[in-house]
């Protein structure tokens, strides 16, 4: 029997089969564990089952002398240094596939929500600014057959463009690293949208340059991670009307605190993290990170691993 930390409870029963198995404490609080305790936590455990909001950093690894496996509630591991965990031979597990459905409907969401203006007519409705029905009011934009730019040709960005084709968009795809085809991209694109990892390369990869080369009249869709976006360029690039607007699931900070620059720009639209919060999704995230913890500790090769060099 091993011990294992798990930094927040889950939804759906997966936890319950790990209760069976190993020695289980949970973070009881909504709030993430505070260093300390996941310090506190991750030294006593042979398995860490962490969230995108904790930091998995060396520091933390080195002082988790008995850890055996660490499994992340995210398809996302840019907050777990897997070289660290990599070099102590700790198998580092995600989540993939089951949050490519419902993070690829958000974008489309967003896209939808942002360019017809829905948060802002909802809003205006509700403070009873909305008097008759007016041929010029509330004039958004079309997300059929525009082009749509996808930064990022994995799973979730190949998701998106299929959805997309109901929409008789035409589609515009640039992998990881294609600078060319992102140049057009930006240039052509009605909709950009985010899907690639945070990765030293692609942090910071949409800045003053790349919105500056957007259409005025385009929208900017991020529901990968926050940092990808230069947050700085993008208050600037809102708020002078480079752009016509940014639907945003992730930002950086995550969340914006409420005197943020960015929460003052009329079109922006964001939501909280919210990209695989369905029931069903978020269930199924915990079965695999359930998965991935008890196969590493039974000594087992882990079914989602980020770091597959640790079995070589
Ligand atoms: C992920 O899995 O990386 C998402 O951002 C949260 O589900």
């Amino acid at each position: 029997m091993a011990r294992c930390f798990i930094t927040r409870e889950l939804p759906g029963p997966a936890l319950d089969r790990l209760r069976v198995a190993h020695e289980v404490e949970v973070w009881p609080e909504r709030v993430p564990p505070p260093r300390a305790e996941l310090e506190r936590g991750a030294a006593a455990a042979e398995g860490l089952l962490s969230l995108l909001t904790d930091s998995v950093d060396a520091e933390l690894i080195a002082a988790a002398p008995r850890l055996l496996a660490i499994s992340n509630y995210a398809v996302g591991t840019d907050n777990v240094d897997v070289d660290a965990a990599t070099a102590r031979g700790i198998p580092v597990g995600n989540t993939p596939d089951v949050l490519t459905d419902s993070t690829a409907d958000l974008a489309v969401a967003l896209m939808l929500a942002g360019a017809r203006r829905l948060a802002e007519g909802e809003r205006s409705v509700r403070a009873g600014e909305w008097r008759t029905w007016e041929p010029a009011r509330m004039l958004g934009r079309d997300l059929n057959r525009a082009t749509v730019g996808i930064v990022g040709a994995g799973r979730i960005g190949r998701t998106v463009a299929r959805r997309l084709e109901g929409f008789e968009c035409r589609v515009m795809l640039a992998g990881r690293g294609d600078r060319a085809a992102l140049e057009v991209l930006l240039s052509e694109s009605d909709f950009v949208t985010i899907h690639c990892p945070l990765t030293p390369e692609t942090r910071g990869l949409i800045g003053a340059a790349e919105l500056g080369a957007m259409k005025r009249t385009a929208w900017l869709v991020n529901t990968a991670r926050g940092p990808i976006v230069d947050h700085v360029a993008l208050e600037r690039a809102l708020r002078e009307g480079r752009i016509a607007g940014a639907a945003v699931d992730v930002t950086d900070p995550e969340p914006l605190p409420a005197d943020h620059p960015l929460l003052t720009a009329a079109n922006l639209l964001v939501v909280p993290h919210i990209g695989s919060a369905t029931h069903r999704t978020r269930e199924a995230m915990a079965e695999i990170a359930v998965d991935n913890l008890l196969a590493a500790l039974a000594g087992e090769r882990m079914p989602h691993c980020v770091n597959p060099e640790v079995y070589e």
